[in-house]
């Protein structure tokens, strides 16, 4: 029988084939997947741990909080301020960074997350997830404090990117620029076991993910694409396309991280001055990192998105993510 691997024999054989995670970046990684399983936890409990419901507040894109938003944000804060490993942390649910504390060693990474991705699907019972990304603090003179321009880089720039589903399985999905692992939750054991590796987005897909109900405030390339796929067989596509839509970015990456599919949320002409819904810096640049990895693509339309230069934290973004060939399909419908 062949040993299970784990994400801490995953990691630590990364360490020492190819130097790819340094031991901080390792301890970061650990840390973050300890705090997922306590999420997951938290999740599972549900109306029996109190949970559930909002926490009526407000963060600073003016969205209702839910309590489980803030728990989740809390549980992160907690496991990763501690260890030495971080500089400063970011997330969805804190209007500026959170440098670590002085009491604690100061390390040389920044970890960006969005602690509960789904919020709307928590009180029914819907799969969501924790996205995370990391880069690290720019050298900038010794003795310098930690700004919010030091996270202010390409999402190229990433040195680890992933993902906790909380679904019928915890699942995290994580790359260090060396390909997409997954690893599930083993309740019995208390540890992610590796049960995917090196996972592989098909080029060509048939299915495709978008709020319909927001067609009308579309731009015309958008619209040129799903209705192309609407029209099915009979239609320019030739062929009949599925629809499935989440609401949650975790479940819908994660099922076209495992069967193909285009995920797209567009700018649209409800808010014309927001470049989109979703956050550049840690929804779609960590998820677009990802899908390129699994040999998929990502583009706001015009460009890609792990070049998109932030200009400050909360950005956000028009995301068009997954199969290769459809991404590029909108991207190109987009005139460029
Ligand atoms: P969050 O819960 O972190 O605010 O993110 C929700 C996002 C994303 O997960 C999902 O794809 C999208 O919002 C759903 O938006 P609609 O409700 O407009 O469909
Ligand atoms: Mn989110
Ligand atoms: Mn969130």
């Amino acid at each position: 029988m062949t040993a299970k691997i784990s994400l801490t024999r995953y990691l630590v054989e990364k360490q020492r084939v190819d130097e790819s995670v340094p031991s901080h970046l390792r301890l970061l990684i650990e840390v973050v997947a300890r705090a997922c399983k306590s999420i997951s936890h938290a999740v599972n409990k549900g109306a029996l741990g109190g949970v559930l419901g909002t926490a009526h507040t407000e963060n600073v894109q003016g969205e209702v909080q839910k309590k489980l938003d803030i728990i989740a944000n809390e549980v992160l804060i907690e496991a990763n301020e501690w260890g030495g490993h971080l500089a400063a942390m970011a997330s969805e649910e804190m209007d500026e960074i959170l440098a670590v504390p002085h009491r604690y060693p100061q390390g040389e990474y920044l970890l960006l997350f969005d602690p509960l991705d789904g919020s709307s699907n928590i009180d029914v019972n819907v799969s969501i997830g924790t996205i995370f990304s990391v880069l690290k603090k720019p050298e900038n003179g010794h003795g310098q404090a930690v700004s919010e321009q030091d996270f202010l880089q390409c999402g190229s720039r990433q040195v680890a990117a992933g993902y906790c589903i909380y679904g019928p399985q915890t699942t995290l999905v994580l790359t260090v620029g060396d390909g997409v692992a997954m690893f599930t939750l083993d309740r019995e054991q208390g540890s992610f076991v590796l049960t995917e590796d090196q996972v592989r987005i098909p080029e060509d897909t048939k299915e495709f993910a978008i709020n319909m109900s927001n067609m009308r405030h579309w731009d015309a390339p958008v619209r040129r694409y799903v209705d192309e796929c609407l029209e099915g067989k009979e239609g320019p596509r030739g062929k009949d396309f599925n629809m499935r839509w989440v609401a949650s970015m975790v479940a819908d990456v994660h099922r076209i991280l495992t069967r193909g599919g285009i995920f797209m949320y567009p700018w649209d002409k409800r808010e014309p001055e927001k470049p989109g819904k979703l956050r550049l810096m840690y929804e779609a640049n960590p998820m677009s990192w990802l899908v390129e990895q699994a040999g998929g693509a990502a583009t706001n339309g015009r460009q890609r998105i792990l070049d998109v230069q932030p200009k400050k934290l909360h950005e956000r973004v028009s995301v068009i993510l997954g199969s290769k060939n459809e991404v590029e399909r909108v991207t190109k419908y987009h005139g460029t």
